[in-house]
């Protein structure tokens, strides 16, 4: 499976993105690891360079596109155009619609869609020169199921299904694939800020293969969807779920 050798992750301190730094972290490979935890994200960077991989920990807010347009423009300085990148940084805070602040809407719609457009965006136009890049995005089970203590997060995530189309589209004549993973509940600090792990565990029952998803899982599917195995594949969101979206 032949896989981009320059690449950015975004979100990597923790969890989904790490597991994808470290799917992709190989000798050859040229890895930029984005995320606001700064002490984790150059521990990920780390966990990379001993698999081998060239890697650099950027501090990126990926809700600030000034902040954006400077590390892609430093990954070009250095390493050159890239061609992978993996949109997964992304925030879930709870709260019901009638109670929600607007503050907390814009903020949610700001990192998690627009920051998904912007880094595409910016990628892109680097990968447009070299005529060739695969880029993957993450939405949520909760796009296709919605989610009553997060309307602002089910609306970003049903976005990017709708924004991987439209880019794929968009850019398919430029060599450039835009696919989505659709992670179901996962066993990562996200769904931990409202179940414990007995709860989350016990979820994991009711799955039709029996468990929660582990971050590896998603980070497998994000592997292949970037790389040449699925040069056929663009505009399409796969769902990584043990079949729970099935589950009536
Ligand atoms: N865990 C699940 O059950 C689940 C299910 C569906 C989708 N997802 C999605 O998978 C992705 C990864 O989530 P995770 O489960 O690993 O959760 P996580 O909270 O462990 O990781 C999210 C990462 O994104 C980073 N991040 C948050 N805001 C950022 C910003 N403004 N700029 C840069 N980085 C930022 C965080 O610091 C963290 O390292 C998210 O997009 C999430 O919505 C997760």
């Amino acid at each position: 499976m032949a896989l981009p050798t320059k690449i950015i992750v975004t979100g990597a301190a923790q969890g989904i993105g790490r597991a994808v730094a470290l799917r992709l972290a190989a000798p050859g490979a040229h890895i930029a690891v984005w995320d606001v935890l700064k002490d984790a994200v150059v521990e990920t960077a780390k966990l990379c360079m001993d698999q081998g991989a060239v890697a650099r920990a950027y501090a990126v807010d990926v809700g600030d596109a000034d902040q954006i347009e400077k590390a892609v423009a430093a990954f070009e300085t250095e390493w050159g155009k890239p061609d992978g990148l993996v949109n997964n940084a992304g925030i879930f805070p709870r709260s019901r619609a009638l109670d929600m602040k607007l503050e907390e809407w814009d903020r949610v719609l700001r990192i998690n869609l627009t920051g998904t457009f912007v880094t595409a965006r910016a990628v892109a136009a680097r990968m447009k020169d070299a005529g060739k890049g695969a880029i993957v995005n993450t939405a949520s089970g909760r796009a296709l199921a919605g989610a009553a203590n997060g309307a602002h997060y089910s609306a970003t995530k049903g976005g990017i299904l709708a924004l991987t189309k439209s880019l794929a589209l968009d850019w398919a004549g430029y060599g450039i694939r835009v696919n989505c993973v659709i992670p179901g509940l996962s066993d990562t600090a996200q769904p931990r800020v409202e179940m414990g792990d007995n709860e989350l565990y016990a979820a994991g029952a009711k799955i039709p293969l029996g468990r929660i998803g582990q971050p590896q899982d998603i980070a497998a599917v994000v592997a292949f969807l970037l790389s040449d195995d699925a040069g056929y594949m663009t505009g399409q969101s796969v769902a990584v779920n043990g079949g729970a979206i099935m589950v009536p």
